[in-house]
């Protein structure tokens, strides 16, 4: 049937027309919200590559998770920022850590909420890379044992979920195999499993301090031309025991989420990165988008794709907007 007996444009000619005919809406159980945290009282620094978005410390910061715990947000993933680095990430595994100190507060005050932890050593190495140096070179099973060492105190500190994001090899069967030895058998692991060495992460850098001093992160983060070796890190993750499995950065990344989705049964988390934030806010302080139009866009698509769940710093302004309605209008 064709043209003129089938005409497209009839389903879209009314308000309820079009909602009958919609096919993705966002939900507020969609959203994870990233939030940082770094030593210091009464701290609420803008992150200046990220307007809108904060750094806090662990006074300031329970106020932020009120207001996405009050909207139904049912969770947020953690960024720490050390007051002081190493070469071997100490201070991503200590008793007291930033992170360990955050989770304990948020859990204190608000338990129903899912309080997950990045698992990396990015943010607490002096080198910036995810991973312990040795000659230049990033050693892959030697930072498992770190790796280990932070699932475990992270969720010892209380965290309701683990997600390692260092792209090295055997970090989620790593972090399985330690909760399981100390009785954290219900914890789930959410895997970083394809993350790619993107460009689209430099804002987050810039919050989080964790650009390498030298070099990249393309001998661990993959290659942004590889679809295949997505797949492939996918289904290892899953193999591995990762109870959900994420794609990052999500926007220059939707070939692979809708590919991901047709082929696994575990729930789909993409990453709506840092620089795909930064670039709606800063065409919108320019009068070059309309910015709720563009933020609701971009984050609809990467549900289209097939996301279950999407990590976004934009996540309070895509619950008010689903509050006002803008699934149906
Ligand atoms: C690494 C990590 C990164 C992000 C989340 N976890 C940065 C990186 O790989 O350099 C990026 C998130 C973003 O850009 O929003 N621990």
């Amino acid at each position: 049937m064709y043209f003129p007996i089938l005409r497209m444009r009839r389903l879209r000619m009314k308000d309820n027309f079009r909602r009958m005919r919609r096919e993705t809406r966002l939900s507020i159980s969609d959203l994870i919200y990233p939030i940082f945290i770094q030593d210091g009282k009464k701290i609420k620094l803008e992150v200046p590559s990220m307007p809108g978005i904060y750094r806090f410390s662990t006074d300031t910061v329970l106020e932020e998770v009120e207001r996405v715990a009050e909207m139904g947000i049912p969770a947020i993933i953690l960024f720490g920022i050390p007051a002081e680095k190493d070469s071997m990430a100490t201070q991503a595994w200590v008793e007291d850590g930033i992170i360990q100190r955050g989770v304990r507060v948020i859990k204190e005050k608000f338990p129903e909420l899912i309080v997950i932890t990045d698992v990396c050593l990015c943010e607490y190495t002096d080198h910036g890379h995810c991973g312990i140096v040795k000659d230049g070179k990033i050693l892959n099973d030697e930072t498992l044992e770190i790796i280990k060492k932070i699932a475990l105190s992270q969720v010892e500190a209380g965290a309701d979920m683990v997600a390692p994001s260092g792209m090295m090899d055997g970090a989620v069967a790593a972090i399985r195999e330690i909760l399981d030895e100390y009785g954290y058998g219900e914890i789930p692991i959410m895997g970083y499993s394809a993350k790619f060495a993107s460009s689209f992460y430099g804002p987050f850098r810039d919050a989080a301090e964790s650009a390498p001093a030298f070099g990249d992160r393309r001998t661990y983060q993959m290659d942004p031309a590889n679809r295949l070796e997505a797949l492939q890190e996918i289904e290892l993750d899953i193999q591995e025991g990762a109870d959900i499995v994420m794609v990052k950065p999500a926007l220059p990344y939707l070939d692979i989420i809708r590919e991901a989705k047709e082929r696994i049964n575990v729930p789909l988390a993409a990453y709506q990165v840092s620089g795909e934030y930064s670039m709606i806010r800063a065409a919108a302080k320019l009068g070059w988008l309309d910015e709720k139009k563009a933020i609701w866009e971009a984050t609809l698509s990467i549900k289209r794709a097939g996301a279950d769940l999407i990590l976004t710093y934009f996540a309070p302004e895509l619950a008010e907007m689903i509050k006002e309605g803008w699934n149906e209008s």
